[in-house]
């Protein structure tokens, strides 16, 4: 292939039909943008040079194209007077009219890099002015037609709104991808007129020009022809995203990853997955997550830009930048937030939220807590139910927990907090103060059974007959503890006659 080859990218057109703030070369199909996919196509092509020609909110389309390619050079097309005209800016701004001109267009976002090799490489092996990626369609309806004679040569490219009857009755439609001679288009556009219905500037009149030279032209049907589809609305969009997630998903099968359910499993186009993944129906990989072996992740699970290690078991979760260790089990029904680190054979469990939480290897979470600004060590139990209050309603602190700590149900650590290796908490404990290595905290309070509460306090009530059923009396006087009696004393506790404890759960 030439060593000197320029790429011109189309995406100065307004999209009107998106009917979006967003560009429509911005729009994502399977997390990378249109424009961003295309571009990828033709960076793999390796070109000398990549020019784009913006115009439609181009504050917004520029940035983003130089985000995915530093060395673009960005040409600026005021207004959209047809693709000839874009093309002629973009021959201005290239600074160089020599070798190959390949032009694409911005919102083909199934292009792959490997169709615009071959094209090109075909291109300049038959040493032709002007080459066309064209397509055969059922329905040809708005491309331009190329139009051969007799022997089957290409004469030219008409437009949908030029064409004559028989014209579109052609089939074979000009994908929009074309190459050039790079020195026959410089020489060639600034001849092409708009004297046509939509009163533009085709690109395609070139096709004719170069006929009249005496100059070969040639045309080859890419068989897949999605890959050079636009997307104009958002229901194309959609389709476009649904095939484009129907071949990477494939794409992983044929690497080795089972996966249950294709038609509910979404995984976008920097996904990295090995061998022996299992991806169980409903779920969603996102932008950057990578899944190790012998995983298994879902049904039902989201997660963006996630690491998830080698065995791990994901369950109906909801992650985001977070990383699962090796061996790790998280879910069902976790929700991992941005800075969630499970160690190696760790546990995050049933309704448990993470957040920049660093639990070390083997260290289990396995009900109903939320862990936020924590490290809790190697081997760690922390009990059910249990609240790292990381937010004293400023700012917000960490928790340390040591290495195999078992911490108590109903837990609430208030940050920050320290609890030391081997220490305990009972249940219930609300940790406001740091607990020394190998010391066990509680701080509840005592429990005092107040014996005939219920016949005194509720009589009549469905309470009061069961405890009655149950051989209940009304017994001594509300508010006589019973049992433990020293120790209450001792810690200067003692409940009136008459007062009622609270009972929680029903305030
Ligand atoms: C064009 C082709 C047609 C082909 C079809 C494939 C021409 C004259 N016609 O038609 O043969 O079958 O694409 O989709 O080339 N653009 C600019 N500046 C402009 C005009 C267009 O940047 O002044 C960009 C648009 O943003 C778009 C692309 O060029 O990405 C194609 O333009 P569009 O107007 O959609 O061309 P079609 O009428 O579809
Ligand atoms: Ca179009």
């Amino acid at each position: 292939m030439t060593n000197n080859l320029t790429v011109i990218v189309l995406a100065a057109g307004g999209g009107t039909r998106m009917r979006s703030k967003t560009p429509k070369v911005l729009h994502p199909v399977c997390g990378r943008s249109m424009v961003g996919h295309v571009l990828r196509a033709v960076a793999a092509v390796e070109p000398e040079r990549v020019v784009a020609v913006v115009g439609h909110q181009r504050e917004q389309v520029a940035p983003h194209v130089q985000e995915h390619l530093p060395d673009v050079v960005l040409a600026v097309q005021e207004e959209q007077l047809g693709t000839g005209h874009a093309v002629r800016i973009a021959m201005e701004a290239a600074g160089s009219t020599s070798g190959t001109v390949l032009v694409a267009y911005g919102d083909t976002p199934l292009l792959e890099g490997e169709s615009l090799r071959a094209f090109v490489a075909e291109h300049e092996a038959a040493e032709r002015a002007v080459s066309i990626l064209s397509g055969i369609l059922q329905e040809p309806f708005g491309y331009g037609r190329v139009v051969r004679d007799a022997d089957g040569d290409v004469l030219a490219i008409v437009e949908e709104k030029d064409a004559t009857p028989a014209q579109r009755d052609i089939h074979e439609i000009n994908s929009g991808i074309l190459a050039f001679d790079g020195a026959f288009l410089a020489e060639a556009l600034p001849r092409i007129g708009n004297d046509n219905v939509k009163g533009e500037y085709y690109l395609t009149d070139t096709v004719q020009l170069a006929r009249d030279a005496g100059l070969t032209v040639g045309a080859h049907p890419l068989a897949d022809v999605l890959q050079t589809e636009g997307a104009n609305d958002r229901a194309q969009l959609a389709e476009l995203g649904r095939e484009m997630n129907r071949r990477i998903v494939t794409r992983w099968m044929r690497a080795g990853v089972t996966v249950m359910d294709p038609a509910t499993t979404w995984i976008e186009s920097d996904v990295v997955l090995a061998q022996d993944v299992t991806i169980l129906p409903g779920t969603q990989l996102l932008g950057t997550t990578v899944v190790g072996e012998d995983a298994v992740v879902g049904p039902d699970t989201t997660l963006e830009d996630c690491e998830v290690g080698v065995g791990a078991r994901v369950v109906r979760t909801h992650g985001q930048l977070a990383v699962v260790g090796d061996g790790a089990n998280v879910g069902p029904f976790a929700y991992l937030r941005p800075g969630t680190k499970l160690g190696e054979g760790g546990k995050i469990g049933t309704f448990v939220e993470t957040k920049n939480a660093d639990l070390a290897a083997g260290a289990k979470v396995p009900h109903l807590s939320y862990v936020g600004d924590a490290e809790v060590g190697e081997g760690t139990n922390i009990g059910a139910g249990t609240i790292f209050a990381n937010y004293d309603g400023v700012a917000k602190h960490r928790t340390t927990i040591g290495r195999q700590a078992r911490t108590g149900s109903n837990n609430t650590f208030v940050a920050p907090v320290t609890v030391g290796d081997g220490a305990g908490t009972g249940a219930g404990t609300v940790v406001r103060r740091d607990v020394p290595a190998g010391a066990l905290a509680v701080s509840a309070g005592p429990q005092r059974n107040l014996e005939g509460w219920t016949l005194q306090r509720r009589p009549g009530t469905a309470q009061a007959a069961a405890a009655e059923a149950a051989g209940a009396s009304t017994g001594s006087p509300v508010g006589t503890p019973v049992g433990d009696t020293a120790h209450k004393t001792s810690q200067g506790d003692g409940t009136r006659v008459g007062e009622t404890p609270s009972t929680g759960a029903e305030s």
